[in-house]
Formats: C-alpha cells, sequence, structure tokens
C-alpha cells in the first residue's frame, strides 16, 4: 500500500478541523430565530438516540413534532423516546428500529413506518460514524460509505414518495442531510466507493460526506425541476464534543480533550443548524444549499460539479438496488 494514500487524507482532514477550530475560537455558535410551532407535522431523525440527533428529535417534539428516533440500539432508543416524551408533553417522540449499515434493515423501517400511515414532512439524515478501521457490511460496502451516504440514500429515496405527498407549496417538506467540513477534505473514487485499493478512514470519512452534499444538490434539482414542494439542505455543525470522536487514536483523543471543553460546540449548538433547516421560516421554499453558523456557505468545488452528482446518483441506485 501506498503510504502517501493514508498520509494525505489524514492530513487533508487535520487541516479542516484546525481550521473550524480557528473558527470557532472567533465566532460564537449562532442563535436560532424563532422558531414556529410544529404541532400536525411528522419527522424521522436517524441516529436520534445520542449527541445532535438526540438534542434534535427533543427540540422538534418540544415545538409540538410527533418525532421518530431511527436508531440501531433498541434499548438506547426505547429510552431516548421515553425521556423526550416526559420532557415535552407537547409533542410525542417513538423510537424505530433502524440500522443504516443493512439495506435489507432500511427496507424493513421504511415498510413499518409506512404501515403506520402517517405524513412525514420531515426527514433529518443525521446518523453517522467516523474513523473506523476498515470494515464491511452485511451487503459488502466500506462501513462509512454505507452507514454515512448509501443507507440514508436509500431511506430518502424510499420515502420521497410521502414526503412529497406531504409537503405542499408554503409549507414544504424538508429533508437535512448531515455534513460535515471535512467533505472541503473528500474525494469521490468513484471506480473505487469502497476503498478497497488502499484504505484510509480519514478519506473514507470525508468521501461520505462529500457524497451527501453531491446527493443533495442533485436530489434538489429534481424536485424543483417535477415541481414538488420538498426542500432539501446539507448542513455542517462545526465541530462538536459528541461520542463521534472516540475512535480518533490515542494521541489525538488526548489532545483533543481541552481543546473540547473550550473550542468544540457543545451537542445543543451543533444540532442548532439543523434545527435552522429543519423548520425556521426563514427556510421555507430554499434548498439545495449548504448551511454553516446559521448562513449559506460554498461547499467544496467538486460538490457544484453535476457530471458528478449525476454519475454519483446512478452509481448508488444500482448500489441500493433502486
Ligand atoms: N461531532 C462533530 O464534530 C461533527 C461534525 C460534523 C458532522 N458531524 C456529523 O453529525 C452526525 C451526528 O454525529 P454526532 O456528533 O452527534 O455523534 P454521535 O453522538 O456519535 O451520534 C451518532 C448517531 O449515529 C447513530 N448510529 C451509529 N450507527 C448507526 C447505524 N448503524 N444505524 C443507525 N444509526 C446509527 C448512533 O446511534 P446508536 O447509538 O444507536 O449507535 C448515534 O445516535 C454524524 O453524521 C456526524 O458525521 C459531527
Amino acid at each position: 500500500m501506498n503510504p502517501l494514500s493514508v498520509l494525505v487524507p489524514l492530513l487533508k482532514l487535520y487541516y479542516c478541523g484546525i481550521r473550524v477550530l480557528i473558527y470557532q475560537m472567533f465566532h460564537r455558535s449562532f442563535t436560532l430565530p424563532v422558531l414556529q410551532k410544529q404541532n400536525g407535522r411528522v419527522g424521522i431523525v436517524t441516529g436520534g438516540t445520542r449527541g445532535m440527533g438526540y438534542e434534535t428529535a427533543k427540540h422538534l417534539a418540544r415545538l409540538g413534532m410527533h418525532v421518530f428516533i431511527a436508531g440501531n440500539e433498541k434499548e438506547e432508543g426505547l429510552a431516548a423516546a421515553r425521556t423526550i416524551q416526559e420532557e415535552c408533553r407537547e409533542g410525542k417522540a417513538e423510537f424505530l428500529f433502524l440500522d443504516l449499515t443493512s439495506l435489507n434493515s432500511v427496507r424493513k423501517f421504511v415498510e413499518t413506518f409506512k404501515g403506520r400511515g402517517l405524513p412525514l414532512h420531515l426527514l433529518v439524515n443525521n446518523a453517522g460514524t467516523m474513523l473506523i478501521p476498515e470494515m464491511q457490511t452485511e451487503d459488502g460496502f466500506e462501513a462509512h460509505f454505507s452507514l454515512n451516504y448509501l443507507g440514508h440514500f436509500l431511506l430518502t429515496n424510499l420515502l420521497l414518495d410521502l414526503l412529497k405527498r406531504s409537503g405542499s407549496p408554503g409549507c414544504s417538506s424538508r429533508i437535512v442531510n448531515m455534513s460535515s467540513a471535512t467533505h472541503y477534505a473528500g474525494v469521490i473514487h468513484m471506480k473505487d466507493l469502497n476503498r478497497r485499493q488502499s484504505y484510509s478512514s480519514h478519506g473514507a470519512y470525508a468521501q461520505s460526506k462529500l457524497a451527501l452534499v453531491l446527493f443533495t444538490y442533485y436530489l434538489q434539482e429534481q424536485m424543483t425541476a417535477q415541481g414538488f414542494p420538498v426542500m432539501v439542505n446539507a448542513v455542517d455543525p462545526g465541530m462538536v464534543d459528541t461520542a463521534l470522536y472516540n475512535n480518533l487514536w490515542s494521541l489525538a483523543q488526548a489532545l483533543k480533550k481541552p481543546f473540547a471543553k473550550t473550542l468544540f460546540r457543545t451537542p445543543t449548538e451543533g444540532a442548532s443548524i439543523i434545527m435552522y433547516a429543519a423548520t425556521a421560516s426563514e427556510m421555507e421554499g430554499v434548498g439545495g444549499c449548504y448551511l454553516y453558523n446559521g448562513e449559506k456557505r460554498q461547499s467544496a468545488q467538486d460538490s457544484y460539479d453535476s457530471e458528478l452528482q449525476a454519475e454519483l446518483w446512478k452509481m448508488s441506485c444500482q448500489l441500493a438496488g433502486l
């Protein structure tokens, strides 16, 4: 294996991280505007058992939404939904099992959800993992690619009919894709999306987050062209102190600790960009954006490449069996 194929993605990822930390050193987390009540609306938050997903699910329920926490740890998921339900009487919180590393599980989740006969106004594709050693999912995909991107790609496509029907002009359905500043370091290896030729966990994570941005822009174009009231945005929460960093090397863990206390955002602050895209009236009718700290930002140059968007979409359909 060429050592540069491991070293270059690692250095690029840490460079992105340092830039974000410098930004956070001088800029506070943005303040959410007053958010509209969400009574009568239904949403799904993947990875809603902890971290930013949990904060998002709680805030949505507080606004009156009926929220489904979709996660792969049943006990924790049920406990999270119970806690939210007790704290937020106005909304409703439920747990539904979803393992995003399994295409079969995604299909079963959608079947169960659709069996409830509810509308769907919001899908937050939040779940994710970072810097895990090379491993294959039951479908034979690299784990970052599968969990962070392909599982969400399939989930979104299978729920799209419901999202289209549940939205209306002036009151769109919304899809929020959780990306990251690391997408700036991402490269789409179209011929080796699973990174078999030379695995780098840093490269695999960055690729999955860039794929989410490409997916966001392509899907929004389709929705707009076909006249559906569905708004799709990608969000970047900054660097947030969550369990996502548990897979860092021990030296990096030790170095991270003092920074995390002072410079990282809290999960509530990190979740506010999701809440903004998901519920703010300022975002009604606004799609195809990359949002960071309450503002629209330029994403990586590659993310605007319409040929790359279309190629990735086509390949993802094949891989997900659509
Ligand atoms: N923290 C940051 O600095 C940061 C920065 C940029 C972007 N992000 C992104 O933000 C998102 C949320 O991360 P976080 O920081 O809040 O981390 P976190 O606390 O580790 O949350 C990750 C969530 O993903 C869920 N998840 C993991 N494997 C899953 C699977 N196979 N199927 C379904 N759900 C699964 C976890 O649920 P279980 O507990 O049930 O496994 C958990 O709820 C991720 O997409 C991450 O890439 C984070």
